[in-house]
């Protein structure tokens, strides 16, 4: 029985994630969204006990978390037990010497300022052994040779790498660290899929989701936190 948050659960590997949690009964499951309406109802599939909470969350406004952990205050959610900053955008890609660098912008004011400021505001909320999952990805990694010319995207996730590890440090009561999902079957995947010459990405996002669960189930202050994790259980590379 957790309280769960996660970021962009509308579609995509947040909306997988919503349905897992949803089944796991006597959950409350917070949906952090920047439009609450495009949410599809999930309620029909949870299991018994489950509270269903939506809040907007736009990470495009920096002030946006803060006042959902008010309004979550307001409605008697005074603990999270796991935050998954999920929602993020993945459309940055090119050589560096072409990156469109107002999308680069954006994508790290969507995918480093605003977890950090989702961070900022849960932190009073997360006691003793909760966890607080960055949702990074293989792009991320700056330890390979370039190969899908990425940069732009993945250098805003190995910033939140940053900030996992830093958070890790800092915060000795809080297991927090970065979660790659796999190359997964989403708008994002199948959209860096195309662009490398594939039809879709490799993986469903069940099998993503079932994944991640187990690695959040599983992961404690000395086994997991502080480092870059993926889906499977393996340690990724920085
Ligand atoms: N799919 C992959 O292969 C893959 C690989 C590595 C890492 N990841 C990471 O996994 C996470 C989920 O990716 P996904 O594939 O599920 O992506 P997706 O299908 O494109 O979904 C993105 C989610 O983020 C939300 N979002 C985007 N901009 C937002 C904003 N300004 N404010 C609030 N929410 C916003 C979207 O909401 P709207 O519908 O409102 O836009 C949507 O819910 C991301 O962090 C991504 O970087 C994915």
């Amino acid at each position: 029985m957790s309280t769960v948050l996660i970021t962009g659960t509308n579609r995509g590997i947040g909306l997988g994630l919503a349905k897992a949690y949803a089944k796991q009964p006597n959950n409350t499951v917070v949906l952090g969204l920047r439009n609450p309406d495009s949410m599809p109802d999930i309620q029909g599939e949870a299991a018994e006990g489950v509270k269903i909470v939506k809040v907007k969350i736009d990470s495009g406004e920096i002030e946006s978390p803060r006042k959902a952990m008010e309004e979550l205050k307001k409605q008697g959610i005074e603990k999270l037990d796991i935050v998954i900053a999920n929602a993020a955008i993945g459309d940055c890609f090119g050589a560096l010497k072409e990156v469109d660098l107002s999308s680069f912008e954006e994508h790290w004011r969507i995918n480093v300022l605003a977890p950090l400021a989702l961070f900022q505001a849960c932190v009073p909320l997360i006691k003793e052994n909760g966890k607080f999952i960055w949702m990074s990805s293989g792009a991320s990694i700056i330890d390979r040779v370039p190969d899908k010319l990425d940069a732009g995207y993945g250098i805003t996730k190995s910033s939140m790498n940053y900030l996992a590890r830093y958070a890790h440090y800092e915060e000795p009561s809080i297991i927090s660290f970065s979660l790659s999902p796999g190359w997964v079957q989403t708008d994002m995947g199948d959209r860096g899929a195309r662009w490398a010459g594939m039809e879709k990405a490799p993986i469903t996002v069940d099998e993503s989701v079932s994944g991640i669960v187990k690695v959040i189930q599983d992961a404690t202050k000395d086994n997991y936190s502080g480092l870059h994790m993926r889906y499977d259980g393996s340690k990724s590379k920085w």
